[in-house]
C-alpha cells in the first residue's frame, strides 16, 4: 500500500527498535560491543517468521530442494581449498600516530581521516575470525569462525546426495550464523561482524547454469514483493567482471533503496564448478555427480554447476522494517505503522478489553485464550484503547480484536480493527477465529 513518507530516516528505526523491543546494543550496559546487536522480544519473533517464510518458499514447498544445518566450525582445510584463507581479504592501511585502521578503498585522503597522521602502505588484512579448537593455542589448533554459509553445504554434497537420492537439478539451502571481522561496520543491522544467512546452492547441470541463474533472481524477487516489499524500491544490479568474488562467473545483487542511497540486499552468484571442485582436490574425495541420463560412458561423470542465492536474515530483517514503516497523520495525530505483512508480523492479532471493568475482564480473557491457540497474538489492557490501537499498529499488528459491553449484553461478538484500513467488523465469537485467519490471508 501507499506510504506517506518516501524514504525512512535511519534514526526512526533505530529508535523503535529500542523502544519497541525489537534490537537493542548487544552490551549495552558495559557501553556496547560496535557492530553487534541483540533481537529483542519483537524483534525474534520477526526474525523467526522471516526464517520461516524462506524455509517454507525455498526448502518445504519445492520437490527439488533440502535443508541442512552444518557446524559453524569446520575443518580449516575447508578454508584454504574455498579461497577464503588467501583471498577473503580487505586491503588495509594504518595510522602510524594514532593506529586506526582504514580500508584503503574507502579513504580518498592520504593522511588518516581520525587524527591526520601518516598512513602506512595498504596491506591485505583477512576478515576470517581466529578461534583454537582445544586446550592448546598454537597454529596447528586454529580454525575459523565460518565467514559464510555455503561451505557446510559443499562438504556436505555426496552425503546428501546419497542419502536423498536426489537427481539434478536439485539445491540444499541452510540457516545459520556467518562472522566476518569487517573493518567498515555501520548502519545499524545492515552489516555486523556476527549476522546470520539464509544460503541456498543450487546445483545444475553445466551449461543450464546461466537459465538456472535469472530464475533464481526472479524467484527471490517475487518473494520480497510477495512479503510485500514495493517493487520500485527493488532493483537488480550485476556485478562489474573486476568486482567479482574469487569463485563467481556472474553475480547479481538485489538491492534495495534506503535512506542513504541502494544498498546490497542480497546476492546471487553463479559459482560455477569452483568449489566442488577445490574440495575435491583438497580432500581427495570425488564431489561430482553420475548422469545415468547420458548415454556416453566419458561424460556421464560430472562436476555440478552452482547458483548460489545468498541472504542476510538481518539484512531482509532491516528491509522490512524500513519499507513498511510510515507516519500518517490522522485527526491531527502522527500514528506510526509498521505495515508488515501478516506472513512475517510479530504478532498477528491483539486481544483488547474495551477497559479493566471487573465485567470485561474474564470476557477478554476467554477470548484471549481462543485467539491465541491458533494465532500468536498479545492481550493488552493497559491505558486507553485509542493508546493501544497506536501501540499495535507501531509493531505491525494486523489485527485488534475488542470486546466490549455490547459483547456482554447484546451479541456475544466482538469487533475487528484492520491495521491498514483502520476499518472494523463485529463478528460473532464462535466465528471469530474463522475471520481471524481468512483476514490474515491464511499466511501467518
Ligand atoms: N556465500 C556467499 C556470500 O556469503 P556475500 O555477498 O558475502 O555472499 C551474502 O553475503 C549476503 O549475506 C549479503 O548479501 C548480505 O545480505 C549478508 N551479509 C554479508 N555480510 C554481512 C554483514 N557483515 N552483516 C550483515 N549481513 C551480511
Amino acid at each position: 500500500m501507499a506510504r506517506t513518507l518516501d524514504h525512512v530516516e535511519m534514526d526512526k528505526i533505530v529508535s523503535l527498535c529500542k523502544r519497541r523491543g525489537f534490537i537493542f546494543q548487544s552490551s549495552e550496559i558495559y557501553g556496547g560491543l560496535a557492530s553487534t546487536y541483540d533481537y529483542g522480544p519483537l524483534g525474534i519473533e520477526l526474525k523467526r517468521n522471516v526464517r520461516d517464510a524462506w524455509w517454507k518458499r525455498f526448502i518445504q514447498d519445492r520437490d527439488d530442494m533440502v535443508g541442512i544445518e552444518s557446524a559453524i566450525l569446520m575443518h580449516p582445510k575447508v578454508w584454504v581449498a574455498s579461497g577464503h584463507a588467501d583471498t577473503f581479504t580487505d586491503p588495509l592501511v594504518e595510522c602510524k600516530a594514532c593506529h586506526h585502521r582504514f580500508r584503503a578503498d574507502h579513504i580518498d585522503s592520504q593522511t588518516c581521516p581520525n587524527c591526520g597522521g601518516e598512513l602506512t602502505e595498504a596491506r591485505n588484512f583477512n576478515l576470517m575470525f581466529k578461534t583454537n579448537i582445544g586446550p592448546v593455542e598454537d597454529t596447528a589448533s586454529q580454525t575459523y569462525l565460518r565467514p559464510e554459509t555455503a561451505q557446510g553445504i559443499f562438504v556436505n554434497f555426496q552425503n546428501v546426495l546419497t542419502a536423498t537420492r536426489k537427481r539434478l537439478p536439485f539445491g540444499i539451502g541452510q540457516i545459520g550464523k556467518s562472522f566476518r571481522n569487517e573493518i567498515t561496520t555501520g548502519n545499524f543491522t545492515f552489516r555486523t561482524r556476527e549476522f546470520e544467512q539464509m544460503e541456498i546452492e543450487f546445483f545444475v547441470k553445466p551449461g543450464t547454469d546461466e537459465e538456472w541463474h535469472q530464475k533464481w533472481i526472479d524467484l527471490f524477487m517475487q518473494w520480497f514483493i510477495d512479503l510485500g516489499v514495493r517493487e520500485e524500491k527493488l532493483r537488480l544490479r550485476p556485478h562489474a567482471q573486476e568486482e567479482l568474488s574469487h569463485y563467481a562467473k556472474a553475480t547479481s545483487d538485489i538491492e534495495y533503496s534506503f535512506a542513504w542511497g541502494w544498498g546490497e540486499l542480497m546476492g546471487i552468484a553463479n559459482r560455477t564448478d569452483f568449489d566442488l571442485k577445490a574440495h575435491t582436490q583438497h580432500s581427495g574425495v570425488r564431489l561430482d555427480y553420475f548422469d545415468d541420463e547420458i548415454e556416453d560412458p566419458d561424460q556421464k561423470h560430472y562436476t555440478p554447476y552452482v547458483v548460489e542465492p545468498a541472504l542476510g536474515v538481518d539484512r531482509a530483517l532491516l528491509v522490512f522494517l524500513f519499507d513498511s514503516y510510515d507516519e500518517e497523520t490522522i485527526e491531527g495525530d502522527t500514528r506510526v505503522v509498521l505495515h508488515l505483512n501478516p506472513a512475517i508480523a510479530p504478532i498477528k492479532v491483539a486481544v483488547l478489553p474495551l477497559s479493566r471493568n471487573a465485567r470485561l475482564v474474564p470476557k477478554a480473557r476467554e477470548v484471549y485464550d481462543l485467539v491465541r491457540s491458533r494465532f500468536v497474538a498479545q492481550y493488552d489492557d493497559a491505558q486507553s484503547i485509542g493508546r493501544r490501537y497506536r501501540r499495535q499498529d507501531e509493531i505491525g499488528t494486523p489485527l485488534a480484536v475488542t470486546v466490549d459491553f455490547q459483547t456482554l449484553d447484546d451479541d456475544n461478538a466482538v469487533t475487528i480493527r484492520n491495521r491498514d484500513t483502520m476499518q472494523q467488523i463485529r463478528v460473532p465469537i464462535p466465528e471469530l477465529v474463522d475471520t481471524l485467519a481468512e483476514c490474515l490471508g491464511n499466511s501467518w
